[in-house]
């Protein structure tokens, strides 16, 4: 049984169905990401899969247990944490204030977990005292994800982490996730526009397109495919 199975899943806002019946699995240990077009419903099937929005039907599954519609609290207790696609740091809180955010589940911050912090990321143990919204984006998107890793999980969603990022530090970006999983053993499922360069560095991808899966592979089968290409990686 995979770490996270998310099986036909029906979900969306007021009346309108965005996803028609999603289906997506994580492995212990992998990075999965989700491609596809703008409005797709990628966001969405993150938000359903962490308990933000209502599955309307279908059923996710993590670690063995059915967390179906298990408030999104509950859901980091077990394990999964989110880092949303925009407004993820506590922008008036310093760094090291959104890292105690971070760990809210524990009694307190150890401060081992802050030195693996520093050590992986230096620049936020020289802006521990800054207020977030004084960073950069890719400064602040490396708070936003050390915030989400605080509790160790076993599950990390990531919404789009290049996002923001000047180009040239987006393959920077990439190689980072694939050390926190390679470190930590997180499995980790992101979102990402930078389709070619994500699925180089995952194990498997999914297209979504208008609330449906259309493709899933291994990244590189992905890469190589002419209709996944031609449809969603600009040919
Ligand atoms: N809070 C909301 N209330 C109502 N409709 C929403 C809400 N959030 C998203 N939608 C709609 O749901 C659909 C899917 O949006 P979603 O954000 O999941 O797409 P996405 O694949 O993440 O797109 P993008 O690549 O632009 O981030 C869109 O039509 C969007 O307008
Ligand atoms: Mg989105």
């Amino acid at each position: 049984m995979a770490l996270l199975e998310a099986r036909d899943v029906v979900s969306g806002y007021g009346d309108a169905e965005i996803l028609h019946g999603v289906d997506i699995d994580v492995e212990e240990r992998e990075i999965v990401t989700i491609i596809g077009p703008n409005g797709a419903g990628k966001s969405t099937m993150m938000k359903a899969v962490y308990g933000l929005i209502d599955c309307w039907s279908g059923t996710v599954t993590f670690a063995g247990e059915d967390i179906t519609d298990l408030r999104a609290d509950r859901v980091t207790e077990r394990g999964m944490c989110y880092v949303p696609q925009r407004e993820n740091v506590f922008p008036t809180l310093t760094v090291r204030e959104n890292l105690e955010m971070g760990a809210y589940i524990e009694d307190q911050v150890s401060a081992a977990d802050l030195e693996a912090v520093w050590e992986r990321f230096p620049i936020l143990e020289e802006r521990q005292t800054q207020k977030a919204q004084t960073m950069s984006g890719g400064q602040q998107q490396m708070l936003a994800l050390s915030s989400a890793l605080m509790i160790d999980p076993d599950l990390l969603l990531v919404d789009e982490p290049s996002a923001g990022l000047a180009p040239d530090l987006v393959g920077d970006m990439f190689d980072r996730l694939v050390t926190i999983r390679d470190e930590t053993d997180t499995a980790i499922l992101m979102v990402e526009q930078n389709a070619r360069k994500a699925l180089s560095v995952s194990d498997r991808g999914y297209v979504l397109d208008m609330g449906e899966n259309r493709f899933e592979g291994a990244g590189e089968e992905l890469l190589e495919s002419d209709d996944v290409a031609e449809l969603y990686l600009g040919g």
